[in-house]
């Protein structure tokens, strides 16, 4: 697939899924837009690594929970190149607590990261993609849709996402940009092996079908896809990416 001197904006990107999304988008030579909040050197890594490969990246610290943030990271956008061809909702945060002990700052703070900034992204990245092909894919869960233990605020911020997947779907697609999700079961990242180490999460490689877990770069290749335009027909999707977890009865989500 080639996506040679398009630009791409990959909210939290210095790491994890959203690092490997980055490097695969220009590994086809995408230049990248990588967006952090707290991870400074992890997300100059991530520039030095896509720029390895022959493309240019550029560095924005935001927080995505800020409305003012997100307007900062696309007028630094529109400045320097006045234009987006993809933008990919990926950073997210949470709080582990059972709907029983969920309060207004968790909902407050889980929502705003996990769907709002999605929306506000969408709606500056729609103008920034005029006459251009635009994609936008937002990266979900399956908590979602599957109930799983401390994951309430998370789950029903994800399923507020898939949502909005699909109206955005509708209402851009006159525009040309295509807009899809993919929902991952879970995915073994840096986070990932400390909630495994801590006991907060079962290691479920033996229980997936595909005997090991989903990887970021997993993730990262489905991306790839949704953004070329092989998948131009695909709209308002989440595509499930689990190794067949969710529809085995004897593989455990957690
Ligand atoms: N890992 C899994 O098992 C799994 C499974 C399914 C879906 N997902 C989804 O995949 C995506 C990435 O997850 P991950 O596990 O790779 O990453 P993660 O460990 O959850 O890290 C989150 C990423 O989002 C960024 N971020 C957090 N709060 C932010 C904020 N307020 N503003 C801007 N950026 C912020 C972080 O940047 P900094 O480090 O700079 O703060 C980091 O890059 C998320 O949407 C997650 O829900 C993950």
């Amino acid at each position: 697939m080639n996506l040679e001197g398009k630009l791409a904006l990959v909210t939290g990107s210095g790491r994890g899924i959203g690092r490997a999304t980055a490097l695969k988008l220009a590994s086809q030579g995408c230049n990248i837009v990588v967006n952090y909040f707290r991870r400074r050197e992890a997300a100059e890594q991530t520039a030095k690594d896509i720029e390895a490969l022959g493309v240019k990246a550029e560095v924005v610290r935001a927080n995505m929970v800020d409305p003012d943030k997100i307007t900062t990271i696309f007028d630094i956008i529109s400045e320097k190149y006045g234009y987006l061809d993809i933008l990919i909702n990926n950073a997210a945060s949470g709080v582990g607590r059972s709907v029983m002990e969920l309060d207004s700052k968790a909902w407050d703070w889980t929502m705003n990261i996990n769907a709002k900034a999605a929306l506000l992204c969408s709606q500056k990245a729609a103008a920034l993609m005029k006459d251009r092909d635009g994609k936008i894919v937002n990266i979900s869960s399956l908590g979602s849709s599957f109930v799983l233990p401390t994951y309430a605020i998370v789950g029903i911020s994800k399923a507020a996402l898939e949502a909005l997947t699909r109206y955005l779907a509708i209402e851009l697609a006159p525009a040309g940009i295509c807009v899809n999700a993919i929902s991952a079961s879970a995915v073994e990242t840096e986070a990932l092996k400390f909630y495994i180490k801590e006991g907060l999460i079962k290691d479920n490689r033996q229980t997936t079908p595909m005997g090991r877990m989903v990887l970021p770069e997993d993730v990262a290749n489905v991306v790839s896809f949704l953004c070329s335009d092989d998948a131009l027909m695909i709209r308002g999707q989440v595509i499930i990416i689990d190794g067949g977890t969710s529809i085995s009865p004897f593989a455990s989500l957690t």
